[in-house]
C-alpha cells in the first residue's frame, strides 16, 4: 500500500488494523520505528504518510469511505478441527467480508490480497451478496509475489503482476480499474489479467515451485556430503543451463518463511480434498524434505561434539528466516535451537534485527517445554562477540551480510577448542575458516 500510495499520488490510501499499537507504530513520528524492518520501506512511508498515505484504527469509515479494497489479513495454518496443521483458516478473511458487507453502503470492488486457496472468492462473494445491504461487490484476487529483505525493490519491479476476476463485463470493468493503478509504474505488457481461480491458484503454484527448488537443492546436499561433490559446484552447474536457472539454488539449513511451507501444506490439502492422493503426496515431500534438513542440521553438530551437548555453549549467529529482514516466522533457527535445546545445550543467540522477546515467543509458540525452561536455556545478547565468547560451536542460521566481515581470528582466540563452525548457509569461506584455526563444515560439502 505503501508504494502504491508513493506511485500514485492522486489516490487515496488508508491502511486500517484494529491492533491500535501496531496503527500507533506506523504513525511513529520517526520512520524508522515503524513495525517493519525491510530496506527503503521508512524512506516511502516518510515520502507518502500525511499526504495519500494513512494508517488508522477506524476500520469502519475506511470501509466507507472506500471504492476499492484491499483484504490483507493472514491466513495462517489451521491449528484446530477439520483441516487441522494443513488447511488454511480463513477465519480473518470470512471476519473481513462480513464487515464490509455490514458497512458498504456503495458499491466496492473487493481485492483478495492475502494468499488464499482456490476458490475461496466464492465464499466472499456469497458472504458479501447475502449479508451486505444491497449494493454491488466485485471481487478480485490480485496475489503478492514481493519477498522479504527485497520487498521495495520487487514492488517497485515487479516480474508480472497478477489480477484475477469475473469473465463478466462487470467483472471486466473491475480488473481494469485494478490494472489502471499498476499501470502508473509497471509496464502493461506485465500485468497478466486471468480468471479468478487461475489467479488464485497460481500463487500458490510459485510458491510450491520456489520452495521445490530449495528442498530439491537441499537433497543435493546430503548427497554431495556423502559423496565428495560440492553442492555449491552442482549448483552453478545446473543454475547455467538456461531452462533450469540459476536462482533459488542455494542450498540451506532449510527453508523457512510464513508463506512456503503454509502455501505447500494448503495446496496438499486442497489436493487431497479433492481426492488426488498422488498430486497431494508429491507436494508433501518437498515439506518432508525441508523438515529433514533442519533435524540433519541440528543432529550433525550433536554428533560433531562428540554425541553430546549437553551443558555445552552452542553460539547462534541470525534468527531471522532469511537476511534483511526481522521475520522469524518458520525459521530453520527455531526448529534447531529447540532441537538442540532437548540436548540440553546452553543455546545464545545473536540475530542484528531480532529481539529477544521474539526469540523467546517463537521457542515458546512451539510448546515442547516450559517457557522457564527456553528462557534459561537461550540467551539473547546484542554483541556477535559476546555470543561466540566461550562457546564449543557457532551455528550459522542467518546470511547476514556483517557476518562475513567478523573478525573471525578474535571470535576464535576467545571460544573453546576445538572450536567448530558449522555454516547452515554457505557464507563463509571454509579455507579462510580453516587457517584461523576453526573445525568448519557446510551444507552440502564432504568433511
Ligand atoms: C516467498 C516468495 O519468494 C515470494 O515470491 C512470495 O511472495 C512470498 O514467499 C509470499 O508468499 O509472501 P519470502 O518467504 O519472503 O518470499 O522469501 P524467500 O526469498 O522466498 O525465502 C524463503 C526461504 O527460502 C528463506 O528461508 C530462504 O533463506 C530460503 N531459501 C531461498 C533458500 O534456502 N535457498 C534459496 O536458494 C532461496
Amino acid at each position: 500500500m505503501a508504494i502504491i500510495a508513493q506511485k500514485c499520488p492522486h489516490i487515496k490510501v488508508t491502511v486500517v488494523d484494529l491492533n491500535v499499537e501496531r496503527i500507533a507504530a506506523w504513525n511513529d513520528e520517526d520512520v524508522n520505528n515503524i513495525p517493519i524492518y525491510e530496506p527503503g520501506l521508512s524512506d516511502i512511508v516518510k515520502e507518502a504518510r500525511g499526504r495519500n498515505l494513512f494508517f488508522s484504527t477506524e476500520v469502519d469509515k475506511a470501509i466507507d469511505e472506500a471504492q476499492m479494497i484491499f483484504i490483507s489479513v493472514n491466513t495462517p495454518t489451521k491449528t484446530y478441527g477439520l483441516g487441522k496443521g494443513m488447511a488454511a483458516d480463513l477465519k480473518y478473511i470470512e471476519l473481513c467480508a462480513r464487515q464490509i458487507a455490514s458497512i458498504a453502503k456503495s458499491d466496492k470492488i473487493v481485492v483478495e490480497k492475502s494468499t488464499l486457496p482456490v476458490r475461496t472468492a466464492e465464499a466472499v462473494k456469497n458472504i458479501l451478496d447475502n449479508t451486505g445491504n444491497g449494493v454491488q461487490f466485485q471481487i478480485l484476487s490480485n496475489p503478492e509475489f514481493l519477498a522479504e529483505g527485497t520487498a521495495v525493490t520487487d514492488l517497485l519491479n515487479p516480474d508480472r503482476v497478477l489480477i484475477g476476476g469475473d469473465t463478466t463485463p462487470e467483472g471486466q470493468e473491475a480488473i481494469d480499474s485494478l490494472v489502471e493503478i499498476y499501470a502508473n509504474w509497471v509496464p502493461k505488457g506485465q500485468i497478466l489479467t486471468t480468471n479468478l481461480w487461475s489467479s488464485e491458484l497460481s500463487k500458490l503454484t510459485a510458491n510450491a515451485f520456489l520452495a521445490q527448488r530449495v528442498s530439491s537443492i537441499n537433497a543435493m546436499s546430503e548427497l554431495c556430503e556423502k559423496t565428495g561433490a560440492d553442492v555449491s559446484e552442482v549448483a552453478r552447474a545446473i543454475g547455467m543451463d538456461s531452462r533450469i536457472g540459476p536462482k533459488f539454488l542455494k542450498s540451506s539449513v532449510g527453508f523457512g518463511g510464513s508463506c512456503f511451507q503454509k502455501d505447500i501444506l494448503n495446496l496438499v490439502y486442497i489436493a487431497k480434498s479433492y481426492g488426488l492422493n498422488e498430486v497431494a503426496d508429491y507436494w508433501e515431500q518437498v515439506i518432508i524434505m525441508n523438515d529433514h534438513q533442519k533435524r540433519r542440521f541440528a543432529n550433525n553438530i550433536v554428533t560433531t561434539l562428540y554425541n553430546t551437548v549437553s551443558g555445552k555453549k552452542i553460539a547462534f549467529l541470525g534468527w531471522a528466516f532469511k537476511k534483511d529482514t526481522n521475520d522469524t516466522r518458520e525459521s530453520a533457527a527455531i526448529y534447531v535451537a529447540d532441537y538442540l535445546l532437548n540436548e540440553q545445550a546452553n543455546v545464545t543467540v545473536f540475530d542484528p534485527q531480532v529481539k529477544q522477546k521474539q526469540i523467546h515467543h517463537d521457542l515458546n509458540y512451539l510448546q515442547t517445554r516450559d517457557a522457564e525452561l527456553n528462557q534459561k536455556g537461550t540467551v539473547v545478547v546484542d554483541d556477535p562477540y559476546e555470543a561466540c565468547k566461550n562457546a564449543h560451536a557457532i551455528a550459522i542460521l542467518t546470511e547476514w551480510d556483517e557476518f562475513r566481515d567478523y573478525d573471525w581470528q578474535k571470535i576464535y582466540d576467545n571460544m573453546q577448542k576445538p572450536a567448530f563452525v558449522f555454516d547452515g548457509r554457505n557464507i563463509l569461506d571454509a579455507k579462510k575458516m580453516e587457517s584461523y584455526g576453526f573445525i568448519f563444515q557446510s551444507v552440502g560439502t564432504a568433511n
